[in-house]
């Protein structure tokens, strides 16, 4: 009988001093601080800072650190050039994945694991990874790619890079917020396969391209959109109803649903609950907001008692939509947040760095006899 914990559930396998969860109370901490005053007073630049160096900036420290972000927006005439070669038919978590690979290209000591050479990285990609997606998203619609505007802030200036419009300052804190929301989340899967490569000793590249290609998968950041799918299926808010408890009955999941840690409600879940109907009342989205809200109410009643509430993607399907982007963005929004988590446990795992490599339960036979292939 295998010893092995299916989904390694409660193995803990690494420290962290970013994000603490209790999945029994629906708590969410960045370096101590509660989810709920970072998302309502903070910025994700801010909420960078402290994760990568623990503790809040001074506003100098804010300023300089902005600035650096901010000098790095900007896209290199080759990574352009592989953005304008990528058929438009692609799904747009591949090209970011494709991409982010490619920046090691270009940087002349691609490999160092130096803690400052591996934070100045990720720094980079972080920038750049809006612009990534935002100039794969215009190429696809036949429009030229936008240059960054340094003076906006990372949500600014990617609504800026997609649309060619300044935002609003009620769409910028609203994106923002869902930087900050989404930034770190312990030993998820994808921040795992992060740790997992950069443990040895490979490079930061290959580390948050690994992280991007977890992401991606329904079960983890790509629930986001698997919710919105769901959501358009159903025609009303009348059709809820039939629509979950039809999915409940044949045991499909209902994305946006169920947590490994969290057995209470996800505390993102809240704030983006709050977010997510003021944005659809203010831009015509009402609607979808009503069908998200049963759908809850209908999983609150059948499955609450097992521990299955609404997680982070599911109002955060609404929040976008509601923002105006498409639906196979969502998951890349996921991705440039999390690049600052990823990044930041690149540099946990480096500076007490040791291999990573579990073992295996072999439950296969033994002592079977070679069969020449002429005798199979
Ligand atoms: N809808 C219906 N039933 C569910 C759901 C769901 N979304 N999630 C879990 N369950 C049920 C599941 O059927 C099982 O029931 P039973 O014990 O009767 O067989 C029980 O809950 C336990 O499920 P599990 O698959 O063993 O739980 P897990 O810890 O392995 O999976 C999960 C966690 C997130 C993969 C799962 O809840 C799920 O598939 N959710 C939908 C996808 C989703 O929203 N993913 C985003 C996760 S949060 C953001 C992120 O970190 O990426």
């Amino acid at each position: 009988m295998s010893t092995a914990a299916k989904g390694l559930e409660g193995v803990v396998a690494a420290e962290t001093e970013m994000s603490f969860i209790d999945g029994e109370k629906g708590v969410l901490e960045y370096v101590g601080i509660a989810i709920d005053p970072l998302a309502r007073h903070s910025t994700f630049e801010e909420t960078v800072f402290l994760l990568w160096n623990k503790r809040l900036p001074k506003a100098d420290e804010l300023a300089a650190f902005s600035k650096d972000l901010r000098s790095n927006y900007g896209l290199s005439k080759e990574t352009k050039r592989l953005i304008a070669l990528m058929p438009t038919s692609a799904q747009p978590m591949h090209v970011l994945r494709t991409i982010v690979s490619s920046l090691a290209l270009d940087d002349p000591d691609p490999n160092s694991t130096d803690r400052s050479a591996v934070q100045a990285k990720g720094l980079r990609i972080l920038a750049q990874a809006p612009a990534i997606v935002a100039a794969f998203d215009r190429h696809r619609r036949g429009l030229e790619i936008i240059e960054p505007d340094s003076s906006l802030s990372f949500a600014a200036n990617f609504l800026w890079l997609l649309n060619g419009e300044k935002p609003t300052d009620t769409m910028e804190r609203a994106f923002d917020a869902c930087m900050i929301l989404h930034a770190d989340h312990g030993l998820n899967a994808s921040t795992f396969a992060c740790r997992v490569i950069i443990s040895t000793l490979s490079d930061i590249y290959s580390a948050i391209t690994g992280a991007i290609g977890a992401l991606r998968g329904p079960l983890h950041g790509g629930a986001n959109e698997g919710v919105m799918v769901a959501l358009n299926e159903v025609g009303s808010v009348g059709e809820v109803e039939d629509f979950v408890m039809g999915k409940l009955k044949r045991k499909e999941r209902i994305m946006g649903f169920g947590h490994r840690v969290y057995k209470a409600y996800d505390p993102r879940a809240t704030y983006l609950k709050t977010l997510a109907k003021q944005l659809a009342e203010d831009t015509g989205n009402a609607e979808l907001y009503e069908k998200s809200s049963r759908v809850e109410q209908i999983m609150e009643r059948e499955v609450a008692a097992k521990g299955i509430y609404p997680n982070v993607d599911f109002y955060s399907a609404t929040t976008y939509h509601s923002i105006g982007l498409k639906l196979d963005l969502f998951t890349p929004m996921f991705a440039l947040s999390r690049i600052a988590g990823w990044t930041g446990h690149a540099l946990e795992q480096l500076d007490a760095n040791r291999l990573i490599r579990p073992k295996a339960d072999y439950v296969g036979p033994h002592d079977k006899p070679y069969v020449s292939m002429d005798k199979r």
